[in-house]
């Protein structure tokens, strides 16, 4: 045997190794980068090989038994041939076509050949290594033990694979506050992930399978993408309303690239904190390689939307304010806020007939409410007598709930709301719902009350706007009973039709 291997050796076997290794290197150029690195182990095999049998000539020249050297010499070229036919057909041919087959298939893959290859050379050699390793327990035991972990990865990197739970280009995370990052490869060690910072995480497969793995901006049968937060800031005194609609607006006109139109983003009022209100825009994000330059850009939008609608952005700080409360102080707040109600009075026509003195007088007693839009300043059938006067901002009068709701009317600036039920001692006869945030003042029952005692004149105008309103009311809601009925009879005939065609009655 060793004799046939020596000639084997002598007869060319190196030239025709040394030829496919001339073939594949330049070949692997139209490969992928893993056929050129991958080559550096098969040339290593090739200079062994070649050491091996100038190792041969010289023992066998000193009279000596050379088999062992050719032996080994034997493998290393066997060694060589499975490494480049491996890049040849993994890294070039089947990349060329469109295939490409998991890195860690291929590692077992020439592995389990490379073992087989050395199996069998060493049998025709006359070793017999499947029976050194039977034979053996402690040496069993020792390559048991020494390979545990490394049977863990290998088993781990193939069952990553093959349910395919962590595959490559995928973003990933070992847990919530664990930097997060992109799987480059599965090896049959280890699963490399590469982080924006620029560093590999090398993780080994055995741990992936047993701890737990955030893929990031994955869910079953949809399209990549990851929730995403931007908090900003604004003064605390502006209404969230306005700050809402500024910031939606912007986004739904002009959307940031990278930030995905389904679902919407969202803005939400988060918080009042120490010294500014909290929002935050939540969108989601489609291309999971910029996130925080996407957030950034969200930012950008924000604060330019904000300074043209002349909101400004708010930064957290501690303050102290201490002012000292003195009786001028007080004074002037008070001047302040009652201009403020006088200015609404006036605003009202129905109050016009009213003299300056009786308009300060109710100025006091008025009560500033605001209300956000959607809001409902009272709803019909409630029980409350308030009357309101809007001063900003536009309201609907709605009878019904639900789908059953009708508009009946719209009340903006200058008019008032409320009249029917403090007029008429009887709940409320409809809602009246904030179309756009409002101003309103609201008036007592009694204080308005005592008004009309005092000026008797003011009945007639209020008599007249109730009967008007009234009518409309009515009808609205004989409209909506029509309607009612007609729906009836259709839903009538329809169910009739359909048993007189069940039980095959003439029409
Ligand atoms: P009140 O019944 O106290 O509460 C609901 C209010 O809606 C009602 O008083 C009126 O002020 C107002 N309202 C009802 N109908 C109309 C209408 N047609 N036009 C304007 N306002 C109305």
């Amino acid at each position: 045997m060793a004799e046939n291997l020596y000639e084997l050796l002598i007869a060319g076997h190196t030239v025709w190794l040394v030829l496919a290794w001339a073939l594949v290197t330049p070949l692997s150029r139209f490969g992928t980068l893993a056929a050129r690195r991958r080559l550096r182990a098969p040339t290593a095999m090739m200079v062994l090989h070649v050491g091996m049998i100038l190792l041969v000539a010289g023992i066998d020249s000193a009279g000596y038994d050379p088999r062992t050297a050719a032996i080994a010499a034997f493998a290393f070229s066997l060694l060589a041939f499975i490494g480049l036919a491996q890049i040849l057909v993994f890294w070039i041919a089947l990349p060329r076509v469109g295939v490409r087959v998991p890195r860690i298939v291929v590692d077992v893959a020439t592995a389990v050949v490379s073992v087989i290859a050395l199996i069998a050379v060493g049998k025709r050699a006359g070793f017999s290594v499947t029976g050194l390793i039977t034979t053996s327990a402690v040496l069993t035991a020792v390559i048991g033990f020494a390979m545990q972990d490394t049977l863990g990865n290998l088993i781990g990197g193939l069952a990553l694979q093959m349910d395919s739970s962590i595959r490559v280009g995928d973003w990933i995370s070992l847990g919530r506050d664990q930097p997060a990052g992109q799987v480059s490869e599965i090896r049959w060690r280890y699963t490399a992930i590469e982080t924006r910072n620029w560093e590999t995480v090398i993780v080994p497969n055995s741990m992936l399978m047993k701890s737990q793995v955030i893929v990031l901006g994955r869910r079953q049968g949809q399209p990549e993408k990851l929730r995403r937060s931007v908090e900003f800031h604004v003064d605390f005194r502006t209404p969230p309303t306005e700050v809402l609609e500024v910031v939606r607006r912007v986004l739904a006109a002009d959307p940031v690239p990278g930030m995905a139109s389904e679902p919407a983003p969202h803005v939400l009022f988060l918080a009042v904190r120490d010294s500014y209100a909290a929002y935050c825009v939540r969108y989601w994000l489609n291309d999971l390689s910029i996130d925080e330059p996407t957030d950034s850009e969200v930012r950008v939008r924000v604060y330019f939307a904000l300074q043209r609608a002349g909101l400004a952005m708010s930064i957290p700080a501690q303050t102290l304010f201490v002012t000292a409360d003195t009786d001028e102080r007080r004074d002037r707040k008070q001047r302040e806020e009652h201009a403020r109600r006088l200015a609404a009075v006036g605003k009202v026509d129905l109050l016009e007939p009213l003299s300056a003195a009786e308009r300060e007088r109710l100025a006091d007693q008025l009560q500033h409410t605001p209300f956000a839009e959607g809001e409902a300043v009272c709803r019909e059938g409630a029980d409350d007598q308030s009357l309101y006067m809007l001063v900003r901002g536009e309201a609907a009068v709605q009878i019904g709930r639900g789908p059953a709701t009708r508009e009946v009317a719209r009340i903006g600036p200058g008019e008032f709301f409320g009249e029917m039920s403090l007029m008429t001692g009887e709940p409320r006869s409809a809602s009246v719902v904030a179309m756009t945030d409002l101003d309103c003042y609201r008036l007592d029952p009694e204080v308005f009350r005592e008004l009309v005692r005092a000026r008797p004149g003011l009945t007639d105008r209020v008599a007249e706007i109730l009967a008007e309103r009234r009518e409309a009311l009515e009808s609205a809601r004989d409209h909506a009973d029509e309607q009612r009925k007609k729906r009836l009879e259709t839903a009538k005939q329809d169910l009739l039709g359909r048993i007189r065609g069940f039980f095959s009655l003439p029409d």
